[in-house]
């Protein structure tokens, strides 16, 4: 039995069959209403994410932006089950998590939910193809060679498989990072500023490889981005002022 069969019997056959266009009618992956998170500190209360009221469906390619600030982080690791909630309530994949206990939030994660940060967090003495093999390692599930290598191939880096990381460009580590997050998930892929640290030339090729992932393979993906051309390839763009949702 493979990982895939173990874990998500008809998830792979689910992700493909809805494309972007019908991306309205499909599953509700997140539900988000009222959502709010506050951070107490000392001297003040800061409310990074208030009163957000949100769905993103299976399928879906959309974009958070807003400034500095505006809590795009904070929302995205509160959909990514990173973070808890402080009211409101938040359901993903039909899961309520303002109730759901730590181990169940983390085999949530592990199984379906895939992050991508600016900084790639590759581990600098593997390879690209180990670097993709290893979450899998950790989360109790390995995938072989085989599998790893079909990862790189889908972020178009089959020939880099053997390099480490310096010997890649930032766009090329961007994907194996973008491969890596794949390797424990393939439903939901959350990216936080996933070109914040590239140039024109490296970003064009993760803007690639995300569109391509959602419109050839289904995955649903968000992006936090300041980036502006990202935004504009994704299907929704959410914008975010001092952690509310602008309306549309
Ligand atoms: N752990 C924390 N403790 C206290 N305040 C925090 C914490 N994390 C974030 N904040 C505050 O919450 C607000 C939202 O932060 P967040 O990181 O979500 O913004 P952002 O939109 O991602 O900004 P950027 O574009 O700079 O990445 C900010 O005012 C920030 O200072
Ligand atoms: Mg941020």
């Amino acid at each position: 039995m493979t990982r895939e069969t173990e874990h998500h019997p008809s998830r792979d056959a689910d992700d493909r069959s809805v494309g972007r266009a019908s991306a309205r009618e499909a599953e509700v992956l997140v539900r988000a209403s009222g959502l709010t998170k506050a951070y107490e500190l000392p001297a003040e209360t800061v409310v990074a994410v208030n009163a957000v009221d949100l769905e993103l469906r299976r399928g879906e390619f959309v974009s958070l932006m807003g400034p500095s600030g505006s809590g795009k982080t904070t929302l995205l690791d509160l959909i990514g089950c990173l973070d808890s909630i402080t009211s409101g309530s938040l359901s993903v994949f039909g899961r309520d998590v303002s109730t759901a206990g730590e181990n169940q939030l983390v085999r949530l994660r592990r199984g379906r939910i895939g992050f991508v940060f600016q900084d790639f967090l590759l581990l600098p003495e593997l390879t690209a193809l180990e670097n993709v093999q290893l979450p899998p390692v950790f989360a109790r599930s390995p995938i072989g060679r085989s599998e790893a290598m079909g990862l790189l191939r889908r972020v178009g880096l089959e020939a880099r498989a053997s390099h480490l990381p310096r010997e890649l460009s930032g766009g090329e580590r961007q994907r194996v990072a973008i491969a890596r997050a794949l390797a424990t998930s393939s439903s939901l892929l959350l990216a936080d500023e996933p070109t914040g640290n590239l140039d024109s030339r490296n970003s064009e090729a993760v803007y690639d490889t995300l569109s391509r992932l959602n419109e050839e393979d289904g995955l649903t993906i968000v992006v936090a981005t300041h980036d502006e051309r990202l935004g504009s390839l994704t299907g929704r763009t959410v914008r975010l002022v001092d952690g509310s949702v602008v309306p549309s």
